[in-house]
């Protein structure tokens, strides 16, 4: 007998899956020395990893605030209270300021009353523009680039308007649910509760609704869910507007404005989505002269560059990392014209559907698949995890990771995925820099399961066409949420060149590849066993 020990849960896992004795367990380990995959040693790191001992020394202030940990976490990562704005008190003067119906008092509004990142907000010129745009008389559209601070600014504007009119009813929309709670959460509530004057006027806060103790209200939906019908509403904000379905404006929209007896100001606000859908006719109908008589709408149209808070080098890096479409759609708000496009606004509004992903759900009646782009220098790779059902014949995307880590950890962490979802085929692009990995993941998982797509126009457009076909018989969901996916996807399109025809794509659409790969490899499936190995 083997002397008393605690028995590692490897050991007791190898006795489990091979059916041994103890005995012959560590035989088995003796003889063989004994090898679990990277992933799962990754995911168990606290199985076998020693534990480092650490001595905390506190210092002499810090021990009487552990009743309250909240705080004594706060100064130890060296943060104070003043975070949050000063309560004051403010003269009758002031008050009139913030009440004014104009640009400058939402700024006074923000300087004084509103804090971000532990400063007072100080609103830059194209966002008191913009505010110019929501008090005045016409409808408005915004197309902006990504990282235009168009959340922030709308917040800011919100939080000082629903304060200083009572009873101001508002709606905002997003395409999914997911942007509407990151629009309140992180955008809206959190200027509330970081301002030391307004933080007792949040009244409720619960998902579809943000009440202030004053009656001013906002009720926040995602564009696919159900939108209840309102009355007398103020204002009605479309963020990400390129997302949000033409009927959705048509029918459920623009009739709750038309009840209003002082009509209320529509927002459409986003980075554009193509020449097709309601936010691109809005746009035509536009002038970025407030006082055009002709023009239904007034505009405003940036570079994400406008917003001196967006990193210089990150905008550099997207440049090049980005397919030229791409990057003038995403970051100079241009609408372009995909001439035959692949994925259509139609074909792309039959694919959303509202949900969140998440890692590591496995249901045992569906068969798992990954696709797989490797990232080229300095880029992602993207893994695009689907589950498909093989009665229904329907697959659905459960998750997409995006990394940008070294090979060995990129391997270990598909390796970790395949134990939790033991995919029925894992498709892998073969090519130039994704040779080695390619070739590692297949030594490690084996041939049946790991399936190479070696890119080639032919392949490519194959595999588009054939995704398009799932998502236009509704064999296919994507998440609403996901916008890097779904803006590549609509810039796809069809390109004939001699006799070829082939897909216009500068290999630098990373996520719908994946997708596409993901979606072939159900074509080309292994025969790997059921899900959920671990
Ligand atoms: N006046 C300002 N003061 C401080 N920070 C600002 C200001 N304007 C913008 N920012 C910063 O810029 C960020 C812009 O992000 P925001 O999410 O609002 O942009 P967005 O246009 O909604 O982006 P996306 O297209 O990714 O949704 C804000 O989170 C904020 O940190
Ligand atoms: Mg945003």
């Amino acid at each position: 007998m083997p002397k008393k020990v605690t028995l590692p849960k490897w050991l007791l896992k190898l006795m489990r899956t091979r059916d041994m004795t103890l005995e012959q367990a560590y035989d088995f380990v003796r003889k063989h020395g004994f090898k679990v995959s990277i992933g799962w040693l990754s995911m168990h790191k606290d199985l076998w990893k020693p534990k480092r001992k650490r001595e905390l020394v506190f210092r002499e202030e810090d021990k009487y605030l552990d009743s309250d940990l909240a705080k004594r976490i706060m100064l130890f990562k060296g943060k104070h209270l003043e975070d949050m704005s000063e309560k004051k008190h403010f003269t009758a003067k002031d008050l009139e300021k913030f009440t004014e119906r104009t640009p400058e008092a939402c700024a006074e509004f923000a300087r004084q009353c509103l804090v971000w990142k532990g400063k007072p907000i100080e609103l830059q010129d194209y966002q008191l523009k913009m505010i110019e745009g929501w008090l005045g008389p016409k409808p408005t559209v915004y197309p902006i680039g990504r990282g235009g601070g168009k959340d922030f600014t709308l917040a800011v504007f919100l939080a000082w308007y629903l304060t200083v009119n009572p009873g101001t009813r508002a709606i905002v929309i997003c395409p999914a649910q997911r942007q509407v709670k990151t629009f309140i959460h992180e955008n809206l509530a959190l200027l509330f509760q970081t301002s030391g004057v307004l933080y007792d006027s949040i009244e409720k806060f619960i998902e579809e609704e943000f009440r202030l103790t004053n009656g001013s209200v906002v009720f926040t939906y995602g564009a696919t869910s159900f939108i209840k019908g309102k009355h007398h509403i103020d204002f009605i904000f479309c963020n990400e507007a390129a997302e949000i379905p033409e009927h959705v404006f048509e029918n459920v929209l623009l009739p709750m404005l038309g009840s209003h007896e002082s009509k209320g100001h529509l927002s459409i606000i986003g980075v554009p989505g193509g020449q097709q859908g309601y936010f691109w006719k809005a746009y035509q109908d536009s002038s970025p002269d407030i006082n055009d008589p002709k023009a239904k709408f007034y505009r405003i149209q940036l570079p994400t560059e406008v917003n001196k808070y967006y990193s210089k080098e990150q905008l550099e890096m997207n440049r090049r990392l980005m397919s030229h479409d791409v990057f003038l759609q995403e970051h100079m708000a241009q609408f372009l014209d995909v001439e035959g496009a692949l994925f259509t606004q139609q074909i792309i509004e039959m694919m959303k559907e509202d949900y969140e992903t998440r890692f590591g759900i496995v249901d045992n009646k569906k068969q798992y698949y990954a696709g797989i782009d490797w990232g080229r220098t300095g880029s992602y790779t993207v893994v695009v995890i689907l589950s498909y059902d093989p009665k229904e014949k329907f697959a659905r995307v459960e998750y997409i990771q995006g990394m940008r880590k070294a090979f060995p950890e990129q391997l270990a962490w598909i390796k970790a995925a395949d134990n939790i979802y033991n995919f029925k085929c894992l498709m892998v692009e073969r090519m130039g820099l994704g040779i080695p990995p390619s070739d590692e993941l297949r030594k490690d998982l084996g041939s049946r399961k790991v399936k190479y797509f070696i890119p080639s126009a032919k392949i490519w457009f194959d595999a588009f066409t054939h995704l398009r076909d799932a998502a236009v018989n509704n064999k296919l969901v994507i998440p609403a949420s996901e916008l890097k996916l779904i803006s590549q996807l609509r810039l796809l399109s069809f390109k004939i060149k001699g006799e070829h025809i082939t897909v216009k794509s500068e290999g630098k659409d990373d996520y719908a590849q994946a997708l596409a790969i993901a979606y072939w490899a159900i074509k080309k499936r292994g025969r790997a066993g059921v899900a959920g190995k671990l």
